[in-house]
């Protein structure tokens, strides 16, 4: 399985000296964690933070300027009082909590046009959306560069869930996985996200779940309840042999249909040949149709995406059928079908009251409630 673009970018050198280096950028948490997924090929081909005509193509065709397919732009905001501190072809650190993780060459400073970002990338400039909202509260320039990072980011929690592409490669290789199927999730996996995984996993040697444990939307279940709750899924409902737990960094951009695709390719370079999209893929509020995230992908050719998406429709627990179905497959009406939204789930926990097993496993739920007492405490 090829990377995307043929080659897995590796831009960690922790002996690459900082000595006449005076310049330095403070990143946010979604610039460390993009910092951290150029450096370990993850975001491959990228070598550095978009210049501005990588920018404006990947914003207006979802291609880099070289064509190869990117849809969202990994870009590095600075203020405008920095951009006085810069000068094109200068070396700067960059600089996360007093200690420094990369070193940046400035090939470019550009001033973007953020509404046509976010109408672009976003499909609107509502600054209720959470991504739209993010976009706009980060400063106004962006510098382009090829970086190198220098320091590995020390991880606090779940540690050993944090893999570089070239270590999940190897690991699909050591199990003898040929065709492995990629699962981007921001919840706990309920029954239906169970049942497109275990469908997913019928016609492919191994399931790569991979759940993004960067920044998200303060409502959004922390990642340290969301891994007890797959450890605890996994260890009772699938077998040990087939499926493979390691996180993904990223911050989650809620960019729904551009959100997929980039999804997608990442866990390419993470070494899956197979990428599952369901409903409303990184989808927030009512902002993209329930298949939008499906229907983009038409956009490119199987060669130029190189990976295989699985699309999986609308998927519930059906009372009539007694088991997990979708529209595809159950001929009953939606009275009979057990859905819930993620807000209403919230709810009902907070008031103490437990989502139905046919919604999700109850270890699981143990596991939400358990974590949000903690929460409170
Ligand atoms: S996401 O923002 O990370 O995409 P989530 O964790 O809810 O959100 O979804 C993970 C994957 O499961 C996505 O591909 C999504 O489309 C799919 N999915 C979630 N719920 C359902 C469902 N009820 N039926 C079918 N697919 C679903």
């Amino acid at each position: 399985m090829k990377p995307h673009g043929g080659v897995l970018v590796n831009r960690l050198d922790e002996t690459v000296s900082l000595d006449g280096i005076q310049v330095e950028i403070e990143l946010d948490a979604i610039a460390l964690s993009d910092l951290e997924l150029i450096g370990n090929g993850a975001y491959s081909p990228l070598t550095g933070f978009l210049k501005q005509e990588d920018y404006e193509s990947v914003v207006e065709k979802m291609r880099l300027s070289n064509g190869a397919v990117w849809s969202i732009p990994i870009t590095l905001p600075v203020t405008e009082e920095k951009v006085a501190q810069l000068t094109i072809g200068s070396r700067v650190k960059l600089v996360s909590n007093g200690n420094v993780y990369g070193v940046l060459t400035v090939e470019d400073i550009y001033t973007p046009d953020k509404e046509i970002e976010a109408i672009r990338v976003y499909q609107t400039n509502d600054r209720e959306h959470p991504g739209v909202n993010k976009l706009f509260t980060r400063p106004n320039v962006y510098v382009g560069g090829s970086v190198v990072q220098v320091r590995r980011v020390q991880k606090t929690s779940f540690e050993e869930y944090y893999l570089d592409p070239s270590e999940t490669r190897a690991t699909f290789e050591k199990l003898g996985w040929k065709r492995v199927v990629g699962f981007q999730t921001r919840n706990p996996v309920h029954r239906a996200h169970e049942y497109i995984q275990k469908a997913a996993l019928e016609v492919v040697d191994g399931l790569f779940l991979n759940p993004l444990v960067g920044e998200t939307k303060s409502d959004d279940i922390p990642a340290q309840v969301r891994m007890d709750s797959y450890r605890v899924l996994l260890d009772n409902y699938y077998p040990k042999d087939r499926v493979f737990l390691a996180v993904f960094p990223a911050a989650m951009r809620y960019a729904g249909p551009r959100e997929a695709i980039f999804h997608a390719i990442v866990r390419k370079n993470y070494g899956c040949t197979h990428f599952i999209v369901g409903r409303d893929h990184a989808g927030v509020g009512n902002y993209y149709g329930t298949y939008d995230a499906q229907k983009i992908f038409s956009n490119f050719t199987p060669e130029e995406l190189d990976i295989q998406p699985l699309f999986f429709e609308h998927s519930f627990y059906c009372t009539k059928c007694e088991g997990m179905a979708s529209s595809k497959t159950c001929p009953h009406d939606s009275e009979s079908h057990v859905i819930l939204s993620g807000t209403k789930v919230r709810e009902l926990l907070r008031n103490g009251e437990l989502p139905p097993s046919t919604f999700s496993r109850q270890e699981v739920v143990e596991v939400l409630i358990r974590g949000m007492v903690e929460e409170v405490k």
